[in-house]
């Protein structure tokens, strides 16, 4: 097993685990529960019925569960679990550890960042965009109607545990959504990510690569952090006006064919390989997107700002802002003319 810690510029470290069968070594319960033997362990419920009760038995944790799915990464899922840690007795002795997704391990996170003023938080993701994106970074927080992740907090955990076996049972759609990030680094950073022939293992330890990379360099999102925003702000907007039906990856792969678009760049033909599904769902009008991106968190007074590409592996520095505002006409343009409707 491999074991290395993240090092932040302002919030200390973070030990970082990555193996398969990672979660069949006696390792990693014996470092949770060198934090703290008062363990929180919040999962989904379907993540619950795959390993949570068990892990969480092995562990010696209080389990915690919210239904699957973005529609739990809410304030009124916080305060929820906020309350039954509390009636058990937890207090600011207790280490939190997330078990599951991206919204698992944001709300998790962003729980353990205010919870008795903070306490220890340990991350496993067991999806692929949790291992490559979500889990990694710092970012913990919760959606709103109005808006994805409009609430939240940068709080690293203490640990991260990445067993890469879990990537086994997922299902299609499930790396379908993680391979979209790992396909926006391959835009963003490192184009070979996009070749057919690379393993999933490959991709997983090179896309974990590039974020700590560019969170090391960057973690608050100053500026070059932004460049993980590749497709993201036209991929939350659809998410937003699709009531999360769309995926995030399905959303976002959308968000970089219209964002390559902006940037004068064909990015379409490297999601065929990888049968990431492009269609533009019916239910949704370009106006609702429109609406959606002027509270997107990037936009400065109502105007939505873009991470643009000069070339395939090469983001647009904008003198180190890494981000522009388009013009309203050139969005609007570049929506309606979306081809794959
Ligand atoms: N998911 C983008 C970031 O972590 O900055």
């Amino acid at each position: 097993m491999e074991m290395q810690s993240i090092e932040w510029s302002l919030a200390g470290k973070t030990e970082f685990f990555l193996g398969r069968g990672l979660l069949k070594s006696p390792l990693w319960i014996e470092k949770i529960r060198s934090i703290s033997t008062r363990i929180a362990l919040i999962t989904d419920e379907t993540v619950a019925e795959l390993y949570g009760r068990i892990l969480s038995q092995q562990l010696g944790a209080h389990l915690f569960t919210i239904p699957p799915g973005e529609k739990s990464k809410t304030r009124e899922w916080k305060a929820q679990l906020e309350d039954q840690m509390i009636e058990r007795g937890l207090g600011r002795d207790t280490v939190l550890v997330a078990l599951g997704g991206g919204v698992v391990t944001d709300l998790s996170g962003f729980i353990a960042a205010t919870f008795c003023r903070g306490i220890p938080f340990v991350s496993i993701p067991t999806t692929l965009v949790g291992m490559v994106d979500a889990s990694i970074g710092g970012k913990v927080g919760v959606n709103t109607e109005k808006g994805k992740n409009l609430i939240g907090a940068f709080y690293s955990p203490h640990s991260l545990f990445i067993d890469l076996s879990l990537l086994d049972s997922l299902s299609i759609k499930e790396i379908q959504n993680g391979l979209s990030e790992i396909i926006k680094y391959g835009l963003i950073a490192n184009p070979s990510l996009l070749s057919e022939t690379v393993t999933m293992e490959m991709r997983v330890r090179e896309g974990i690569k590039i974020k700590c990379k560019v969170i090391k360099h960057d973690p608050y999102e100053k500026g070059m952090r932004r460049i993980l925003n590749f497709g993201h702000t036209v991929g939350h907007a659809l998410e937003i006006a699709s009531k999360h039906k769309l995926s995030h990856g399905e959303a976002i792969a959308i968000g970089m064919v219209v964002e390559g678009t902006l940037s004068g760049i064909d990015t379409a033909p490297f999601f065929k390989p990888f049968d990431i599904p492009l269609r533009w769902p019916k239910s949704i009008e370009v106006s609702e997107v429109l609406s959606a991106l002027e509270r997107d968190k990037k936009a400065r007074a109502g105007k939505a700002r873009f991470v643009l590409l000069d070339e395939i592996g090469k983001p647009r520095s904008f003198e180190g802002a890494y981000c522009t505002e388009v013009p309203l006409q050139r969005v609007e343009e570049a929506l309606y003319s979306y081809p794959y409707c």
